[in-house]
């Protein structure tokens, strides 16, 4: 009885018309194939969060994302025959045919055949950014709706229950339950007798309180207890008994259910939908530690309403048709941006299921105050590293997930945020760096003063995500209160981003010099410019601007490929690539550190590995030294989203809806897998709100609205926020010239080159051409002159590879690369260090120097380092689109001379020749 077997193409196709014609209701929807898809029912708090497997919700239980069962059993009994449309139980059941399965943002619809009647079973998980009530309420809606194909009427009744399954994944617990009536709806109310309070096993909760409500109407009938009695009953006489209204027992062997069945009489259709509301509850949700070191047991912010749970799930109840309402908006919103990106489905699947994911993983809090009353300017959005750990806040993750955030409602990017500051933002945390989050035992928030490696990641992080925080939401209060904690994370940055050593970076590489790394770090010092620029300290803003310029700068020169044909992994690893996912920071924040040469030469080459050997069917890995062949679909998302050409953009998304949409990984749509052998981590992880990466850098700049100045602020003349200790020298980075000491002084005609153009680009001030006219250097064949973005001669180049031979690759006339291996003296690669660091001192100097000076005119005089004088200057044109090109000529006219000015110097100064191989 399997789905494909009974359904054909031309069924799929006549369905997907049908939901065009149908369902007017929801803008559009994103057809599934249920085949092939984990399916999410409901993602809405991180222990309200299921879905379903294989292909068959119609004979199959609902999982938590950890894969324990979940039960939520729907029949339905059409002229006194049963129906099974939800969940797995012992026959004899007939089973309905699943027909169509369709997604939004914040549904999942499933339409059945069930003999003459027609069913769609709707899952609304609520997203309610417009109000931190609603939103904060863990409930969720199934609703039915039934046509008949005949024309005829028929005789329809309708069950669903839950399991005690809910509740823990501890069978052998004991839950309480009893029933409640109030004027608008009845419930079901399910408790562990004794709860392990912030406690969890196998990721669930173990301190939930489960309700099962429905709109109380004459048709509606209840019971609980057995899942044998309250079917049963059902199944046979189509009502339930309304008599027990309080039990026990354990969760499983026998398991307990809690239904409500509606009785619609005889219909060709249902006039309204049928509708029950589940809420997984968690009262208080998370144990916050203050940094003064008090404990506070955090409610959902609904607590500070006051009302009671009757009064609560009477609302929750009566909301469903407004609460459709709002979600509509909010799918047409999302999808209708989504496809002003693209009409590619694939992105449409992509945010739909992302959205509920990245703010299904979060509980909304509210603190209780000393005087026992709600402090509701204290809010407070806790996130939970779904599928991977317990970490709370994990700031990586939360990084990743930040475009849902800052799309939908930019204000709950604060509330994500101001634990994390406020946390470390006291004399308790003591590092000059972020921290990676608040804890790792989700719900409990300590607080993690522990030293770490991820300095640069966390601090870039906080910093970008704080900004973007700022700008959308036109919010300064954070950046206000925490503007000496930033700037002492941007000064860390100041001093390690460049040239990152010892650090780990967000995908566990720790090698030195990672080029993506170093460009998250200095996006983060950009991103304190402009936190100071929206404060008015000006100082500030003009320090942290000329530093993020200057190292922006020297990191276009250090992050390409020799043959400038690409971004490296590491500083001077010519062979290496990366996907440079953090440009997405410096697009989404506008800080135009990076020409908009390096987007357009990063997508070519992108476009090239989509037919190397690097491709798979579901994608690119991080980089190509990545040793575990990760891919992570966040970062993938995040490299589409900067991508200036539409069809590369597209063949970054196409195997990350792949991957989701195959059966072989079979679990819920996870963050990281390998493209080796299919291991996943990440499952059902809220770093998936980055697939709304690309809709995040179409929000428009609000102006940043501070809030009064406080008396703390003193006279100086760049004091517009909090007082503090004023950082006012920079500590040049020491850039070592150690290690690949040939591959830096080419680096360095590079930088020659780049900052010429750039100054030329950027300021149009008097700058200089190299010498177009200079012979065409004969290691590069021809084609390749016009040909720089294409990647094609990747093999022509200079290298110096690990043993500190210096490489020349050349493929003349399209014949295979011949690589030439010059293997130098001690004596030699000495003479190439003492070169190396003089330019290395130079260009600590150059950053000292920079501090109080506009790059443009630092530049002039900065190049003596090299082995070479610049080159004759020449008038400035206007940037015109050829001059890169022929900017690249006249720089590999360079690389020539300076190869043979190499080998000149080694054949003359070296005691014993050099030796040749290849
Ligand atoms: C299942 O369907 C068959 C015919 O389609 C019917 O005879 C039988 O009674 C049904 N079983 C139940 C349990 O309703
Ligand atoms: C499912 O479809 C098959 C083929 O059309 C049909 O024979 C069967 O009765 C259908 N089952 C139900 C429950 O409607
Ligand atoms: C964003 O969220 C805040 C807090 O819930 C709310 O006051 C505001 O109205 C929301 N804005 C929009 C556009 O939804
Ligand atoms: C019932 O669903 C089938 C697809 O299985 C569709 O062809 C038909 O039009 C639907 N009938 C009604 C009345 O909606
Ligand atoms: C049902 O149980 C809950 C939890 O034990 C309790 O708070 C509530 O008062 C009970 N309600 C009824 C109607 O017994
Ligand atoms: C947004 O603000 C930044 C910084 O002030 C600015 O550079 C950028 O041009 C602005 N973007 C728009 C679209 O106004
Ligand atoms: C990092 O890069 C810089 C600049 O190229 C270089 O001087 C330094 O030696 C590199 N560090 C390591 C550990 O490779």
């Amino acid at each position: 009885m399997s789905f494909g077997g009974r359904l054909s193409v031309l069924s799929w196709i006549s369905f997907f018309l049908l939901q065009f014609t149908f369902t007017s209701l929801v803008a559009s929807q994103v057809q599934l194939n249920p085949n092939n898809f984990f399916i999410p029912i409901t993602i809405r708090s991180p222990y309200f969060n299921t879905w379903t497997g294989g292909n068959a919700p119609m004979n199959s239980w609902e999982m938590f994302w950890s894969k324990q069962t979940t039960a939520w059993l729907g029949h339905v009994r059409v002229d006194g025959q049963i129906f099974q449309f939800l969940g797995s139980w012992r026959l004899p059941t007939n089973i309905t045919n699943l027909t169509n399965v369709a997604i939004t943002p914040t549904r999942t619809i499933f339409s059945f055949q069930a003999g003459p009647m027609n069913l769609t079973a709707t899952f609304l998980t609520p997203i309610e950014p417009e109000d931190p009530v609603k939103q904060s309420l863990p409930f969720s809606y199934l609703s039915f709706e039934a046509v008949s194909t005949d024309g005829a009427g028929h005789s329809v009744q309708v069950y669903t229950d839950i399991s005690a399954e809910w509740m823990s994944a501890n069978g052998s617990n004991i839950v309480n339950w009893n029933t409640t009536q109030t004027a608008g709806s009845k419930f079901h109310t399910v408790v562990q007798q004794t709860p392990h309070q912030y406690g969890e096993t196998n990721n669930q909760a173990d301190d939930v309180v489960a309700y099962y409500a429905a709109p109380v109407s004459p048709s509606l009938t209840s019971q609980t207890g057995f899942d044998t009695d309250c079917r049963g009953q059902f199944d046979s006489k189509g009502f339930l008994t309304n008599s027990v209204n309080q039990g026990s027992g354990v969760i499983a062997n026998p398991w307990p259910v809690f239904a409500h069945s509606v009785d619609l009489g005889t219909i060709t259709q249902t006039s309204s939908p049928v509708v029950w509301a589940m809420g997984i509850v968690r009262n208080p949700s998370i144990q916050y530690t203050t940094p003064d070191g008090q404990v506070q047991n955090r409610s959902p912010y609904f607590a500070s309403q006051g009302n009671s749970i009757g009064e609560i799930i009477d609302s929750v109840v009566n909301d469903f048709s407004s609460a459709s309402q709002r979600a509509d908006a909010l799918d047409k919103k999302i999808l209708d941006a989504a496809s002003s990106i693209t009409s590619n489905p694939a992105y449409a699947g992509l945010v739909s299921l992302a959205t509920r994911q990245a703010w299904g993983a979060t509980d909304l809090t509210v603190s209780l105050g000393t005087d026992g009353k709600w402090n509701t300017s204290d809010v407070k959005m806790f996130m939970k590293d779904i599928g991977t750990s317990r970490r709370v806040n994990a700031v990586e993750i939360l990084y990743a997930s930040f475009p849902a955030f800052l799309y939908v409602n930019a204000t709950y990017a604060g509330y994500l945020l101001a634990p994390l500051l406020e946390s470390q933002d006291a004399p308790s945390y003591g590092k000059p760096y972020a921290g990676r989050d608040l804890g790792e035992s989700y719900p409990l928030a300590p607080g993690n003063n522990e030293a770490h490696q991820q300095g640069v990641e966390q601090s870039g992080n906080m910093l970008i995500m704080t900004l973007a925080h700022a700008r959308i939401s036109g919010d300064g209060t954070l950046i206000n209160r925490h503007y000496n904690m930033l700037k002492g994370w941007a000064d860390y940055l100041v001093d390690n981003s460049l040239t990152p050593t010892n650090q780990l970076n967000a995908d566990s590489e720790r090698q030195a010099n990672l080029t993506n790394l170093a460009i998250k770090g200095i996006v983060g010092i950009k991103a304190m410019s402009e936190i100071s620029q929206a404060l008015n300290m000006v100082n500030d803003s003009a320090h942290y601007d000329s530093i993020a310029t200057s190292y922006a700068n020297q990191w276009q020169i250090l992050a390409l490929s020799s043959d400038l044909s690409h971004i490296v992994a590491d500083y001077g690893d010519d062979g290496s690539w990366t996907l440079a996912y953090n440009l997405f920071a410096d697009r989404l924040l506008q800080t135009k550190l990076v020409s908009d040469n390096i987007y357009q030469l990063v997508t070519q080459y992108y476009k090239s590995l989509a037919t190397s050997s690097f491709a798979t069917p579901f994608g690119l890995p991080i980089d190509s030294t990545i040793t575990t062949n990760l891919a992570n679909s966040a970062w993938t998302m995040f490299t589409a989203a900067v991508t200036t050409d539409t069809v590369v953009r597209d063949s970054l998304i196409n195997p990350i809806w792949a991957h989701a949409s195959t059966n072989n990984n079979s679990t819920p749509f996870p963050l990281q897998y390998r493209l080796d052998n299919g291991v996943v981590t990440g499952q059902s992880s809220p770093a998936q709100g980055s697939m709304l990466a690309p809709l995040a850098l179409t929000l428009p700049n609000t102006t940043i609205t501070v809030p009064p100045p406080s008396s703390a602020n003193a006279g100086n003349g760049n004091s517009g926020a909090a007082s503090g200790s004023h950082h006012t020298s920079i500590v040049g980075p020491v850039v070592g010239g150690v290690v690949g000491g040939l591959a830096l002084i080419f680096l360095i005609i590079l930088g020659i080159f780049f900052w010429r153009r750039r100054s030329r680009y950027r300021f149009h001030t008097p700058g200089t051409y190299v010498n177009y006219d200079a012979p065409k250097p004969t290691a590069f064949p021809p084609d390749s002159q016009n040909d720089i973005y294409g990647g094609a001669e990747r093999g022509s180049s200079t290298q110096v590879n690990e043993a500190g031979q210096l490489v020349m690759t050349a493929s003349p006339t399209g014949q295979t690369a011949q690589p030439v291996t010059v293997v130098l003296s001690s004596k030699a690669r000495e003479a190439m260090m003492r070169n190396s660091q003089a330019a290395a001192l130079n260009r600590a100097q150059y950053s000292n120097s920079n501090v109080t000076s506009a790059p443009s005119s630092s530049y002039s005089g900065n190049s003596n380092g090299s082995s070479r004088d610049p080159p004759t200057e020449a008038p400035v044109s206007p940037e015109t689109q050829g001059s890169f090109q022929t900017d690249v000529r006249g720089l590999r006219a360079e690389m020539e001379s300076l190869r043979r000015a190499m080998l000149e110097i080694q054949v003359e100064r070296m005691e014993a020749p050099p030796t040749y191989e290849g």
